[in-house]
């Protein structure tokens, strides 16, 4: 699989990222760990290097759950992306921090967590407006030099907020949302990453399953899906059968939905790397499959067309 260098960073890495936030059980529900031990280390045999965790999923699990798996893989045949700017306390609240000595000490906590010593890049999860950007800046250029950190990055910020990042120090990577369902990062999110030389690794890909074509739009979610618009009533139920569209155009190419949506989504020029949210192995035997194929020029905008019920 050839790999694609993350904007002005030395990393290099697969378009199909592991994503696990799905182990954060407020948000997604109990999970059964070893399936997702079995499934991150199945994503390096089916040709995935790059994974993506946070310490705020799971307020620390998943980074747990991810260092228990990667453990047995080569540390330098993968890539891994953690982040750092949700604040987590023990009876559940949160606020946004990335101030110099909360950094600093954070990626120790994410390093033990991961049993790394070093992680290859370092997120800041959102915009930290009680923080001069300075200093969160100073904070990655030491962790840099102190080897803890290869590359750092940005996700969830507005160009203005990379303008200034960008200012202060070399972020080389930004984490939108987008899929071929949300594509409000196409109109200057995305062109002004590739004008800056910053890598794009884009969340959500499947639109949190709804991209996959198992729904009919009639399911009840207990997870996070209940509260979102796009999963409830006539519009869950419109989504889903422009979704059903797909499918003469997927087979065309051997591909399941899934896959012909993954692939036109990495096949996006200003599009780096698309991380999936990944519970198990057939997910990311599936995503993968993505990976290296080509679909004409024709059948990615009738892909696109299709979803925007054109
Ligand atoms: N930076 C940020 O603020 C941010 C925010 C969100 C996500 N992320 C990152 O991006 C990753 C992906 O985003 P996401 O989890 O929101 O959404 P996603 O990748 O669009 O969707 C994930 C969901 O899709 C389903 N799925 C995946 N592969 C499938 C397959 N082959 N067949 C059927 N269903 C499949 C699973 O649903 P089921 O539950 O139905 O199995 C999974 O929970 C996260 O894990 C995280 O690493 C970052």
């Amino acid at each position: 699989m050839e790999l694609v260098r993350l904007g002005g960073s030395e990393l290099k890495v697969t378009p199909i990222a592991y994503g696990s936030w799905q182990l954060s059980p407020r948000f997604w529900g109990k999970q059964p760990e070893k399936t997702f031990i079995e499934a991150m280390q199945r994503a390096f045999e089916v040709g995935v290097n790059f994974y993506d965790t946070a310490d705020a999923y799971g307020d620390g699990y998943s980074e747990k759950v991810m260092g228990m798996a990667l453990k047995e893989l080569p540390r330098d045949k993968i890539v891994v992306a953690t982040k750092v700017y949700n604040r987590f306390y023990e009876d559940g609240r949160r606020h946004g921090d990335l101030s110099y000595d909360y950094i600093i000490e954070e990626c120790d906590a994410s390093l033990a967590r991961l049993q790394m010593d070093y992680v290859d890049l370092y997120q800041c999860h959102s915009f930290d407006h009680s923080t001069p950007m300075e200093e969160t800046a100073e904070a990655m250029q030491r962790l840099m030099k102190e080897g803890k950190i290869r590359a750092f990055g940005m996700s969830n910020f507005t160009v203005e907020q990379m303008r200034l990042a960008r200012k202060c120090g070399n972020f080389t990577t930004l984490q939108p949302l987008y899929n071929l369902l949300e594509r409000d990062g196409e109109r200057d999110l995305l062109p002004y990453c590739r004008a800056e030389d910053i890598g794009t690794l884009v969340y959500s890909p499947l639109a949190k399953g709804l991209l996959t074509g198992k729904y009919t739009g009639d399911e009840k979610f207990e997870d996070l899906r209940g509260r979102r618009e796009m999963f409830q009533g006539e519009r869950f139920r419109e989504l889903a059968g422009r979704v059903q569209g797909l499918k003469p155009i997927a087979q065309k190419y051997g591909l399941s939905i899934p896959q012909l949506v993954l692939a036109v989504t990495i096949q996006h020029p200003l599009i780096d790397v698309a991380i999936v949210g990944i519970k198990n192995t057939e997910q990311i035997e599936e995503a993968a499959g993505a990976m290296g194929k080509e679909i004409s020029r024709e059948d990615y905008h009738n892909v696109r067309g299709a979803l925007s019920g054109a």
